[in-house]
């Protein structure tokens, strides 16, 4: 049995020094006692991926028992996220070098994944948020995006507070978000393809929060390491962790903080999408002046 998860913010980017130190303390300590053997760290590509990457690396240090996989959680020109991830941290570095947030559109997903040898993953494609691509693009494009990717999120943890805050008697009308947070909890089985293997992510933003990790009955074949294992599009199972085990009080702190910094994320990203959309209309309307 080998367990992922393949989908984790170590989110200490625009913090003070002594709360980014804290915090990794604590996500190296609560990594520790979850034991996954693989850890994809996707960061938000607006929130110094690379930087994410090499502090939550150096903070786990070099004996870890797990490993930590470079990735990056990228945002399309329509507002989409997808996921890369890379073999070594040199090709993150080439990756964040020559893609902008907001500079590509779904349908250029897989030419990237060749250009750049990584492996793609759709995540949270209904998710409540505004990032899903089944949600913000419609069944018919998430079809033909999701093709042709190396895996689809069917199990998204960070869906899990939502779970049960929605349960609550003043939450039980909102049936629309109640169903988005269950398929993104458990992806229905008539929206994952053949041929594209499943993902289990637990979206973690803060430590102690890796509610579920994934888990599959293989094994690497002599010669291969994680990432070609990974290309075999493997069925990954969700796997409860103790992190499960919260008391009510911890579970609406985390909410609260959860909510806070989904705000601060929007923020961010609105700001750079406006700035790109402002630079590529001057940068158009040069043009037809030139013409
Ligand atoms: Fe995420």
């Amino acid at each position: 049995m080998i367990t992922f998860d393949l989908h984790y913010h170590p989110n200490v980017c625009r913090v003070s020094p002594s709360v980014r130190q804290r915090r990794l303390l604590k996500h190296a300590s609560h990594i520790r006692t979850v034991g996954v053997d693989y850890l994809a760290c996707t960061e938000h590509a607006y929130k110094n991926p690379l930087d994410g990457y090499r502090f939550l690396r150096d903070a786990l240090g070099p004996y870890s028992n797990t490993t930590l996989i470079p990735g990056v959680e990228c945002i399309s020109r329509e507002g989409v996220d997808i996921i890369f991830l890379f073999r070594r941290e040199s090709d993150l570095e080439d990756y964040v070098r020559h893609v902008r947030p907001f500079s590509w559109t779904v349908t250029d997903m897989e030419k990237m994944a060749r250009d750049f040898n990584a492996i793609t993953v759709v995540p949270h494609p209904f998710s409540p948020g505004k990032t899903g691509l089944a949600k913000v693009m419609g069944l018919e494009t998430y079809y033909q995006v999701t093709e042709k990717a190396h895996y689809v999120e069917v199990h998204n943890s960070a869906s899990h507070l939502m779970k049960r805050f929605a349960r609550k008697k003043f939450a039980k009308q909102f049936d629309t978000i109640q169903k988005q947070i269950a398929w993104t909890m458990d992806l229905p089985h008539e929206y994952r393809m053949d041929g594209v293997g499943w993902a289990v992510g637990s979206d973690v933003h803060f430590p102690g929060q890796q509610f579920y990790i994934g888990a599959a009955d293989v094994a690497m074949q002599p010669g291969e390491d994680w990432f070609d294992l990974l290309k075999g599009r493997i069925k990954f199972e969700p796997v409860e962790t103790e992190a499960l085990d919260m008391s009510l009080g911890m579970e609406y702190r985390c909410l609260i903080k959860n909510s806070r910094c989904v705000l601060s994320e929007s923020t961010i990203k609105a700001h750079k999408r406006a700035k790109r959309w402002i630079r590529r209309s001057l940068s158009d309307f040069a043009a037809k002046q030139a013409a």
